[in-house]
């Protein structure tokens, strides 16, 4: 039987990174995608130095033709895709208050976290649905609607948007038998996270992963956080 076929956008380093080592050590063929090929290029290097199968795929979700042209290749090469995780993300208002943060940066956080998300996840969802497969949306607890605060407006409203992106492809695709849910990683030592947070990168990636493999009983529209714990939107 050939390996289930997963793909990992913003795979290059921090929790993609270990996410596709994380389904490539499960039997997994990941496809490491980056938006600069280099950087995918060495990332998966270092996978196969580890003895696990990982593809080097470019891929910058905000550019439309780029989601395309990686699903050609994925397409051309097996045919489905049996799991998504939408990891690509930036956080570009830290420490400015949502009164003042400037609409351009707003805009450009919705580029990734957002737009490049759905366009992903639509470009891919052919594919998808032949594997009957999971698609992971990589939100945050700061998309939380009941816990929200001050600040990061841009983040915050960004993830509370996947959110519902979440919700309403699980209701769409749900007759199709793929499953759709949003994923808290906790707050993890990355270069987003930075270096006070407490998680590692392997803790952050087992959510991912666990949703990432589900079967076909497995939920979906949901939104789970450490210990595969289901959170309030
Ligand atoms: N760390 C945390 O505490 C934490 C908590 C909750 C949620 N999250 C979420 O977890 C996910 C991963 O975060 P992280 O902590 O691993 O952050 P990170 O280390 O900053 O990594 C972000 C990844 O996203 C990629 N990326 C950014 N823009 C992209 C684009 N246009 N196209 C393709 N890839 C793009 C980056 O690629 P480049 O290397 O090319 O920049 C990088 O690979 C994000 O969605 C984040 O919001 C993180």
């Amino acid at each position: 039987m050939e390996s289930p076929v997963a793909l990992v956008t913003g795979a290059n380093r921090g929790i993609g990174l270990e996410v596709a080592r994380q389904l490539a050590g499960r039997g997994y063929l990941v496809y490491l995608a980056g938006r600069d090929a280099a950087a995918a290029r060495e990332a998966a290097e270092r996978l196969h130095a580890e003895g696990l199968a990982a593809e080097p795929l470019a891929l910058d979700v905000t550019r439309p033709e780029s989601a395309r042209a990686a699903r050609r290749a994925v397409e051309a090469a097996h045919g489905r895709l049996n799991a998504l995780v939408n990891n690509a993300g930036v956080l570009l208002d830290e420490g400015v208050a949502g009164l003042e943060v400037p609409v351009e940066t707003v805009h450009a956080t919705y580029e990734v976290n957002v737009y490049g998300a759905l366009r992903v996840t639509q470009a891919f969802a052919p594919l998808l649905i032949r594997a009957r497969g999971n698609v992971v949306n990589v939100s945050s607890i700061m998309g939380q609607l009941a816990s929200a605060g001050p600040g990061y407006l841009a983040y915050r409203s960004s993830k509370a948007a996947l959110n519902m992106i979440t919700r309403v492809l699980a209701a769409e695709l749900a007759p199709r038998g793929v499953r759709v849910n949003a994923a808290h990683p906790g707050w993890i030592r990355t270069r987003m996270g930075g270096p006070a947070a407490p998680g590692t990168p392997e803790e952050g990636a087992k959510p991912i992963v666990w949703l990432a493999t589900l079967g076909p009983d497995g939920p979906s529209g949901g939104f789970f956080g450490p210990g595969n714990q289901p959170l309030d939107w």
